[in-house]
């Protein structure tokens, strides 16, 4: 890890001990509505793909979606923590799977000489140094090529955060109880959400970059957002 970073260390942080309850707490603290948003990522994707690279994959969920829905792309899954890509490399040798390739980098340092079809990423972009991710991402995506991101957005009418603010809540009083190693997180992830403002910078970004079709795509009362653009 970058020391010193604060990007790195809020990561380091939040999901210190985590990975082993990762694929549990995401479907149970979402009621199942992650798997709704990954399908939607991966039906975004373009048809039949040779080279698709995830960014901050974590234990695989996504990476693996791609990788079952296209069995013959390549897939790369880039991760910073150790910990995370360890599950992932464990269920692909569980599950057999040839498709997929992990790699342990920051995304924004990650590079490849070989160039994709498609870029994407979930939960990510709240936490990425967004103008050098969408730099370096743009070099590596082939011409027409997709950027996708997907992270969780803070509803913009107020009926809708009240929920949002109530739901944070209960997770904190009563998840944090069952799931210690989930309290930092937990704790310091809604405020981060609301002050987060990924959607105009990698909006920005894209744009700064040259890519056309910016489109984004609010999901699931505002709770999240996609945005994908071409290169
Ligand atoms: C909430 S998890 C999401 C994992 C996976 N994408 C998914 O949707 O299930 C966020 C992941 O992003 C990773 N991460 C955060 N910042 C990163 C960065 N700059 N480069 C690579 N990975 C990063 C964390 O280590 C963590 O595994």
């Amino acid at each position: 890890m970058n020391k010193g970073d604060p990007r790195l260390e809020l990561v380091n942080r939040f999901f210190s001990g985590t990975g082993t309850t990762y694929d549990f707490m995401v479907n149970f603290a979402t009621f199942g509505i992650d798997r709704r948003w990954k399908r939607r990522i991966v039906d975004l994707l373009p048809l039949n793909p040779s080279r698709v690279l995830d960014l901050a994959c974590g234990t695989g969920i996504l990476t693996l979606a791609i990788a079952r829905r296209y069995p013959d792309c390549q897939v790369v899954g880039v991760e910073l923590r150790d910990e995370y890509l360890e599950i992932a490399r464990e269920k692909v040798r569980r599950l057999g799977i040839r498709n997929v390739e992990w790699v342990l980098s920051r995304a924004e340092n990650y590079q490849s000489s070989e160039p994709f079809d498609c870029v994407c990423s979930s939960y990510l972009a709240k936490y990425a140094d967004l103008k050098r991710l969408t730099r370096n991402t743009t070099d590596m995506l082939n011409d027409g090529g997709l950027l996708l991101m997907h992270d969780f957005t803070y509803p913009p009418k107020a009926y809708l955060a009240s929920i949002w603010r109530f739901y944070f809540k209960t997770l904190q009083l009563a998840g944090s109880r069952l799931f210690p190693a989930w309290r930092e997180i937990f704790s310091g992830l809604p405020r981060f959400i609301e002050q987060t403002r990924w959607v105009s910078e990698l909006q920005e970004a894209l744009r700064e970059n040259g890519f056309r079709d910016i489109r984004t795509e609010h999901l699931t009362a505002h709770g999240s957002a996609i945005i994908t653009a071409r290169k």
